[in-house]
């Protein structure tokens, strides 16, 4: 390839770089033929529980053999420390276990183990490379049942003439260890780093190679920690797993609303929790307003987080259609945990955060509210009501407002459900 100074597609100059790619001899195997659907068989024990039961939950009940997942994950939010916990308990059924870490001596896992009080699994296997070859003869001498590579971006094949941590190098080792998985039964762990805008730079990638992809998220700050499926071929992506980092590694949390209620002693008006949906993930997201008397000629609308335009209508909708008195007032919005949101879902929030502030009257604390308002008022229904309400039944909320007709049955869920078709129905949720 001749050197190519400018980006031909974003304009960027000196951006470019050349990966060489090796040409790759095919070898084909036993002959291979298309079967009749019905002469199929599958075995039948598929899946392994690994007794961590929100990480079998997220998987859908388990470890699938031979599978491959990728968990993918801001630096430090504690993948390293879920995935030695998993080793160790998949370790003591008995069958070999080998983590692989590119990123740690053995001595620093060893030092992990013991806080984590997991240093006694005799087969549990520890090796600390990223050469691509010698992995995978040690993987051809012990024979794993599961595999943890920790993390695919330092891994690189010296086979491969593009540097280590290069794309072709991270899908191209991703692919190899896929190809292995398969033909050996070995389930395979890949941890993968993601960046701190939130995309999965390296993974992004590799979604498509492996069967299943986790994410592990929370905010530094906070010690919960939620595990979601964005992708699983065996199983829904509807189910989150939650955790704690306490001193001794990360506790399953089985009673989700000691963590995501208990923030605050009383509830303060002006705050709501809405559901937004991220991609295909709902998320539950807090926002909170503040309605306050102004001393300008005109009024300040600031907004953090959401679609400033989308506020001052949201505003006029309150005043016109709920009588509410705003020409006034200062208005400030946001939303919490700097997440920022452009979906209409969270309109019935906003305006009931707005009036909840406005008439120093808190919201119920266990409420999740989500629908789009229109200027006349009316609530119109969102899409994914039912994935939504799912996340706040998981999270331990109590009530969700929602448009009316959202849902074809209203009782199947273990939550009170308010369907309203206008605003002045939600604001009486404030009497
Ligand atoms: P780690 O698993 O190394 O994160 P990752 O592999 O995703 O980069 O965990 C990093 C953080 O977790 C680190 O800041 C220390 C903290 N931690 C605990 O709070 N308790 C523990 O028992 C362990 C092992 C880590
Ligand atoms: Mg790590």
């Amino acid at each position: 390839m001749g050197f190519l100074g400018r980006c031909p597609e974003c304009g960027k100059w000196d951006s470019m770089l050349e990966e060489v790619k090796k040409e790759q001899k095919r070898i084909s195997k036993t002959p291979n033929s298309a079967q009749p659907l019905n002469t199929i068989e599958v075995e039948d024990k598929e899946r392994v529980t690994t007794g961590c039961g929100e990480f079998d939950l997220v998987l859908g009940g388990g470890v699938v053999l031979g599978s491959v997942v990728l968990l993918g994950g801001r630096p430090g939010i504690g993948k390293s420390t879920l995935m030695l916990q998993v080793a160790f308990d998949l370790a003591k059924g008995g069958d070999a276990v080998l983590y692989v870490s590119g990123e740690e001596s053995l001595a620093q896992i060893k030092m992990r183990s013991n806080r984590l009080g997991v240093d006694k699994g005799a087969n549990l296997y520890l090796l600390s490379e990223t050469n691509f070859e010698v992995i995978v003869s040690e993987i051809e001498s012990l024979k794993p049942r599961y595999l943890i590579i920790d993390s695919i971006q330092v891994v690189y094949d010296s086979e491969l003439s593009s540097s280590p941590g290069t794309i072709s190098q991270v899908k191209e080792c991703a692919r190899k260890l896929t190809r292995i998985a398969k033909e050996n039964t070995i389930s395979t762990f890949l941890i993968g780093h993601v960046t701190k805008d939130g995309s999965l730079a390296g993974p992004m990638v590799l979604e498509h190679i492996v069967d299943t992809v986790l994410y592990f998220e929370g905010e530094s700050f906070l010690s919960h920690r939620i595990l979601r499926a964005v992708k699983n071929r065996f199983g829904s992506t509807n189910e989150i797993g939650l955790f704690e980092m306490s001193e001794a590694g990360l506790k399953e949390v089985k009673d989700p609303s000691s963590v995501f209620l208990l923030q605050e002693d009383e509830q303060v008006a002006g705050n709501v929790i809405v559901s937004t949906l991220e991609g295909t993930r709902p998320l539950l997201v807090q926002i909170q307003a503040l309605v306050a008397k102004s001393y300008l000629g005109i009024p300040l609308r600031r907004t953090i987080g959401l679609d400033h335009n989308r506020v001052s209508l949201l505003t006029a909708v309150l005043e016109r259609r709920g009588k509410f008195g705003l020409y006034n007032q200062d208005i400030y919005v946001n939303v919490v945990g700097g997440l920022k949101i452009n979906e209409p879902a969270v309109d019935l929030g906003v305006i009931l955060t707005l009036a909840s502030s406005l008439k120093n009257s808190s919201l119920p604390r266990d409420l999740v509210v989500f629908g789009e308002v229109g200027l006349a008022g009316e609530v119109r229904k969102v899409s994914f009501a039912e994935k939504r309400i799912k996340e706040a039944v998981k999270l331990g909320f109590k009530t969700c407002l929602i448009p009316c007709g959202s849902l074809s049955e209203k009782n199947k869920f273990d939550i009170k459900i308010i369907e309203v078709s206008n605003i002045r129905e939600a604001l009486q949720i404030l009497e």
